[in-house]
């Protein structure tokens, strides 16, 4: 076994030593791999996801781009899952970052069924059993002029918190344009899975954080029905909906002890206050110019729109 393993890592090595890189913004340099960017620190994960992930007819697959309601999506899904197990008073919500609830290395014997996992791989790049198999997989997608935002507010933080020197602005502007950002470029991200819910709307489902923000209770029942346990008159009528999205919003996971200090148990160790910041629809006109704003739209326009999605 040893001797396998040795030669997959050196097979691994080759395969990323061949790839074109440019400069990273969560690890020094990124790797365009199978026509995405992957940071070089975790495309070894992505590559062992790939080769050695053995779904389950009833998994449940949390993907989306980083920065666009990942956090928000697991405490909600997981709440929506696993709630004749654990109400609002005991939820593990309280005591562990939504982050480690999708555990990156669980001891998969040990997970309770339906199992969670999150990815922010593209669909084209999914486990081809994942793909095949019957798992459902709910995607989150948010308007790249928030996602822009966010996502240099956090690479901010994680550059201060390392103490790296940080991006301007424009630079990470100018990249995620180009669709140099991790798991980037987004339109292709976003097109991939939402063609795919087109197709396979029973095993596909494509969330949009706007939608979210707007009609949570709206939302979760339709999250709940696409797992196969819609909520019952009865939940309804106890306000266990409401308790969900109270239990998962913005304030009460921020409030939190657990989120307020510590790294998540991740490839990268993201400071766990770091996931939570404005949650807020519209934020881009407080940070991105007219003429930036008209350049992103017009991305949107060229490469996004023609597919029937919208913002
Ligand atoms: P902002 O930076 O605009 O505030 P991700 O979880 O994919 O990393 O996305 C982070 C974004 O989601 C951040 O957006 C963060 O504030 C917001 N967010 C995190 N938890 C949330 C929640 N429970 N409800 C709404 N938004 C949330």
């Amino acid at each position: 076994i040893l001797g396998s393993e040795k030669h997959e890592q050196e097979d691994i090595d080759e395969l990323i030593a061949s790839l074109p890189q440019s400069k990273g913004v969560v690890s020094r340099f990124q790797s365009l791999y199978q026509n995405f960017w992957c940071p070089d620190n975790v495309l070894p994960n992505v590559i062992a996801f790939q080769r050695h992930h053995q779904a389950k007819y009833n998994d449940i697959v949390l993907a989306s781009e980083p920065k666009t309601g990942t956090t928000w999506l697991k405490a909600l899904v997981f709440s929506i899952v696993n709630r004749s197990r654990f109400d609002i008073s005991n939820t593990p919500l309280l005591t562990s970052n939504p982050m480690t609830l999708s555990n990156p290395r669980p001891n998969l014997d040990s997970l309770a069924e339906p199992r969670l996992f999150a990815t922010h791989v593209p669909y084209p790049s999914l486990p081809e059993c994942i793909k095949r198999s019957s798992c459902r997989i709910i995607y989150i997608c948010r308007n790249p002029l928030d996602t822009v935002v966010s996502a240099w507010h956090f690479f901010l933080e994680l550059a201060r918190s390392e103490d790296h020197p940080a991006w301007s602005l424009e630079e990470h502007f100018e990249a995620y344009c180009k669709g140099e950002m991790p798991f980037g470029p987004f339109w292709e991200h976003m097109v991939g899975y939402w063609k795919e819910s087109l197709e396979r709307p029973h095993n596909v489902l494509f969330l949009k954080y706007e939608d979210l923000k707007e009609d949570i209770g709206g939302q979760l029942k339709k999250v709940a029905k696409f797992v196969g346990l819609p909520f019952t008159e009865q939940e309804e009528e106890e306000g266990v909906i409401e308790e969900i999205a109270k239990m998962c919003s913005l304030k009460t996971l921020k409030d939190l002890e657990v989120n307020k200090s510590g790294k998540v148990p991740m490839t990268i160790k993201f400071e766990k206050r770091s996931f939570f910041r404005k949650g807020e629809v519209g934020d881009w006109v407080n940070h991105l110019t007219p003429s930036m704003a008209d350049r992103l739209n017009s991305i949107v326009q060229e490469k996004i729109s023609p597919f029937g999605l919208q913002f």
